[in-house]
């Protein structure tokens, strides 16, 4: 079943008895899909704005015959902003996110205040956020991010094997580059709705597509 959206403003429906779990820029879907693959009773969705890479994923999930990976074509904060379930979400993982090095680039930055918030709404209390990067500045710049929102505390980050390295990950480690990583877990909190975003033009909802990649599709 493929599910276009026609209204941007209109929340996607998961299955709310089924876990969740999402990542941020999934790429070409490796992680993701090998998760998938391992835990048929959770869902999954990738959000992945290159068309090209979210075929590609959408080719693992054919290829492997599963069920329970969803691919979304939209801007992440948005995305997060907007159209997913409160307190429904088990994990959130943000591997290797673009690092805009430049400082006059630095708004382009998925993690700020804005993803921080519509981050700790759509986690369940005791969610987990797992992130990931080669970029020292950037982890940095994350790390004192959380630091200053009661919402989340640090926890230990999930162990990096082989099996969970991304495509970035496994290019970055043949180049010998150091990885950081870490993981913040949602506390209950005063619980305000979300103010409306004022989105810079490169955050607006493009032309998306949302798959479900359901055994109609195989
Ligand atoms: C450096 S790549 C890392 C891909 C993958 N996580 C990996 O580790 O192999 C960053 C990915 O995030 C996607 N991306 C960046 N900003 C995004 C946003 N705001 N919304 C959705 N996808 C985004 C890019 O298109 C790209 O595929």
């Amino acid at each position: 079943m493929i599910i276009q959206i026609t209204d941007p403003c209109q929340p996607l429906k998961f299955d709310l008895s089924r876990p969740l779990e999402i990542e941020v820029g999934c790429g070409k879907g490796k992680f993701l899909t090998t998760r998938a693959q391992a835990h048929p009773e959770c869902d999954f969705l990738g959000i992945e704005r290159m068309l090209k890479r979210v075929r590609l994923f959408e080719g693992k999930c054919r290829r492997n015959r599963l069920g329970n990976a969803y691919i979304l074509r939209l801007e992440a904060l948005y995305t997060f902003h907007y159209l997913l379930p409160e307190h429904h979400a088990r994990k959130v993982y943000v591997f290797f996110p673009d690092p805009w090095p430049k400082k006059k680039h630095h708004s382009h930055r998925l993690f700020g205040p804005l993803f921080l918030n519509a981050l700790w709404k759509r986690l369940e209390v005791g969610g987990k956020l797992e992130f990931a990067t080669d970029h020292h500045e950037y982890f940095e710049a994350v790390c004192e991010w959380f630091q200053g929102d009661k919402r989340f505390e640090r926890v230990e980050p999930m162990p990096r094997p082989k099996e969970v390295w991304t495509e970035f990950e496994t290019m970055f480690r043949e180049q010998g580059l150091p990885i950081y990583s870490a993981a913040w877990r949602s506390l209950p909190a005063d619980d305000k709705p979300l103010e409306p975003l004022t989105v810079p033009p490169e955050a607006e909802p493009r032309e998306g597509i949302v798959r479900r990649l359901g055994k109609r599709d195989l």
